[in-house]
């Protein structure tokens, strides 16, 4: 059996399960602090901490909007709002570096989703700064438990926003169905847990999926030739990323319902947390050869699980793809000389083991006029400099 093989076969058990409040007797018996980093990944009741009837109801409240006929339909608004981004880009002078993941990588799909669920503007900032804290894993118990107390204050301010002037958006959608009478109502706690869970998973996973993708074809020699002399397409890029760079590596956490014997020596114990590494299959050599770790847009089997497997499978993946496959064309079409600006050894890394990103990726878009050297002190959009 492969890793691939177990990832799988885990991911199908039907004794892997991931209610928490049911099904970790650690968390039960109040073992688990209330400021341990992760408790709002586990304690939170929308799909994805349910199982079977549970998961199918609170799924299917959300399913209509991810169709691929709805999906299509955001072609034009994701296409909009990259030219927008293109055009702040392109007022920077040429030679000053940029942070891409600032100005491009996260405002993309942060914008999309907020759209998506209605946010009013004032109430953006905040609503995407509680939902990024929920992904950051290096953080002290003090900072996680102030975090949590945020992230569902902005949730609850939203849900009042909502109620009071509700719009043609997905929380006036899901505030329908917690106000009503039918069986397969939203309790208030799932209504709040399942903005949690779609805005947090729409956005910072396809920022890493951009960014991620961006720099791959920045440091990895050819790779963008094989796309521009159409060896490759983009798509093949967005496949190539999500194997190679998985934007959620990890994610936390499933429990046994009885021992689960894995193989002749282990056997995971009843009621033992399970963590998945969706980000190992796109990597198994068993699967993927010797240069498993290697980027490269021509190989033919570009087979992954960054998108999970069975009942949880990624409800967003396709807008995922539709949105790396708009950005990535059109930023290397209207930057064709686009560099990073750091050698890529210095990029730092995100401080979470759940989505493996960049914290900046700093790139001159154009050339300083006559090669000049580029101007040493701000990166526009860095954390020290406004954007
Ligand atoms: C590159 C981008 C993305 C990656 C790598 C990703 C990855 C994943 C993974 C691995 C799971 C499975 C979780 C599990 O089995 O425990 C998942 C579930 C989910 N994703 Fe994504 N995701 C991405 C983008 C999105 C987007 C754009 C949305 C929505 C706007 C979204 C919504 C969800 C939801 C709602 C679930 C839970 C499904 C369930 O529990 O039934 N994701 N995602």
């Amino acid at each position: 059996m492969t890793d691939t093989d177990l990832v799988r076969r885990l991911l199908s058990d039907p004794r892997v399960v991931k209610n928490a409040r049911e099904h970790w007797p650690a968390l039960r018996n109040g073992e688990v602090p209330a400021d341990w980093p992760l408790h709002p990944l586990v304690s939170v009741q929308n799909m994805f901490t349910s199982d079977g009837q549970d998961h199918r109801r609170l799924r299917r409240l959300v399913t209509g909007a991810f169709t691929p006929r709805r999906i299509e339909a955001m072609r034009p608004s994701i296409e909009r709002i990259t030219a927008d981004l293109l055009d702040r880009l392109a007022a920077v002078p040429p030679g000053r570096p940029v942070d891409l993941h600032a100005q491009y990588a996260y405002p993309l799909p942060t914008q999309l989703v907020c759209d998506l669920f209605g946010v009013p503007e004032p109430m953006r900032a905040e609503v995407r700064r509680v939902t990024d804290a929920i992904l950051t894993t290096q953080v002290t118990q003090e900072q996680a438990a102030a975090n949590a107390t945020d992230l569902y204050a902005a949730m609850h301010a939203l849900v009042a926003a909502k109620r009071d002037a509700p719009g043609d958006d997905m929380t006036s959608g899901l505030i329908a169905a917690t106000d009503t009478d039918s069986d397969s109502r939203l309790t208030e706690d799932e209504l709040v847990s399942t903005l949690i869970l779609m805005i947090g998973a729409g956005a910072e996973t396809t920022v890493n999926l951009i960014g991620n993708a961006v720099v791959a074809l920045l440091t990895t020699p050819g790779q963008l030739d094989l796309v521009r002399d159409s060896r490759a397409t983009w798509d093949d890029v967005v496949e190539e990323a999500l194997r190679v760079l998985p934007p959620v590596m990890h994610l936390p956490l499933r429990f046994t319902t009885e021992d689960v014997v894995v193989d002749a020596n282990t056997v995971i114990r009843a009621g033992e947390p399970v963590l998945i590494a969706f980000g190992a299959p796109g990597r198994d050599p068993a699967v993927h050869g010797p240069t498993a770790d290697a980027f490269d847009v021509t190989r033919e089997d570009k087979s992954h699980l960054a998108f999970g497997h069975g009942a949880h499978f990624c409800l967003g993946a396709a807008l995922a793809r539709l949105e790396a496959g708009i950005a990535l064309p059109a930023l290397f079409d209207r930057f064709p000389d686009l560099a990073l600006a750091v050698p890529a050894g210095e990029l730092r890394p995100q401080p979470s083991f759940i989505n493996p990103g960049h914290q900046a990726v700093p790139a001159v878009l154009r050339p300083a006029a006559g090669g000049a050297p580029v101007a040493a002190g701000a990166v526009v959009g860095d954390r020290n400099t406004p954007g």
